[in-house]
């Protein structure tokens, strides 16, 4: 059996994933990106290996994408996130043609073809003010666990408005919030609806079509899904492998490589010790 593998090596978490032959994911894994990003894809690696039975000489190719694919050392060569969460999201979800990504670090919108082709794309300016560490810095401030913030943001009633842009400022923002004995779920709900505005005028650059296919670490947080299917109005297509989905954009393109017969030259093997 022939496999492929792509290892997304993001800002905040390394997510590696393998498909076989007919594109169906087989092993799948994810840990936090850390200090050092080299060990940190070939753990992400090897642990997805480990969780489909599968020897490292069945992968085939191997692409690494994310901010740090130059460091997926023993991959077969690179291909941008962009890309690579277009074909996934398009792979998953085929009718998709608008794709937001939203990782620790940026937020992305994706216009995409039927193919998973990208047609045009749009990102958050060197801010992380619509991403994930926003609402980890949000989660800071109210000391509740990040698994928390989508489940208590729901239960808010009157939720705040939050007028900070910058994520140095938010917990100061939430602070002064919490001296004026707003609840935290009110206090919560109000980062979740500022993200998704800011996220929705991003997607609006790109259009806004009526297949949306939600991807990156933040599909976790139920209330990032409600906040931003609000705004919009619209459904979000989401499943448990969307965070995993520049991951698996890159093993498509990988298996592509592994079909037209491309050799992997100058691979050499991860080795975790
Ligand atoms: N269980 C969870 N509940 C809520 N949020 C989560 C959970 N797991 C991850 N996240 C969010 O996902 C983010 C990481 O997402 P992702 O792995 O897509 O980022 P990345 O690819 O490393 O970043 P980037 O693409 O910006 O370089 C975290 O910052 C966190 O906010
Ligand atoms: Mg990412």
């Amino acid at each position: 059996m022939a496999y492929a593998a792509g290892v997304d090596v993001g800002s905040t978490q390394t997510k590696a994933i393998i498909i076989d032959e007919d594109g169906s994911i087989v092993g799948r894994s994810l840990i936090d990106t850390g200090a050092n990003v080299v060990k940190a894809a070939e753990s992400s690696f090897v642990t997805a290996l480990a969780e489909g039975d599968i020897d490292e000489e069945e992968v085939e190719y191997i692409i690494g994408t994310g901010y740090g694919r130059y460091r997926v050392t023993f991959g077969n060569s690179q291909v941008t996130e962009i890309s690579c969460h277009g074909r996934g999201a398009v792979h998953l979800f085929p009718e998709t043609r608008t794709v937001v990504d939203m990782g620790g670090q940026d937020t992305k919108a994706i216009a995409v073809n039927a193919n998973g082709e990208i047609t045009d794309f749009c990102m958050n300016d060197k801010c992380a003010a619509g991403t994930g560490r926003f609402l980890g810095a949000a989660a800071d401030a109210l000391d509740i666990p990040l698994d928390d913030l989508g489940p208590v943001s729901l239960k808010s009633t009157k939720p705040v408005k939050i007028s900070t842009t910058c994520t140095v400022f938010a917990e100061s923002e939430i602070l002064a919030w919490i001296g004026k004995g707003k609840k935290i779920e009110d206090i919560l709900w109000g980062v979740h609806k500022s993200i998704a505005a800011r996220s929705a005028g991003l997607m609006r650059r790109v259009g806004i079509n009526d297949e949306i296919t939600f991807t990156g670490g933040v599909t976790r947080n139920v209330g990032m899904v409600k906040a931003l299917e609000d705004r919009l109005d619209k459904h979000l297509n989401i499943s448990d492998d969307c965070h995993y989905m520049g991951a698996l954009g890159a093993a498509l393109f990988a298996l592509d490589s592994v079909k037209a017969g491309r050799a992997p030259v100058g691979r050499t093997a991860a080795v975790t010790s």
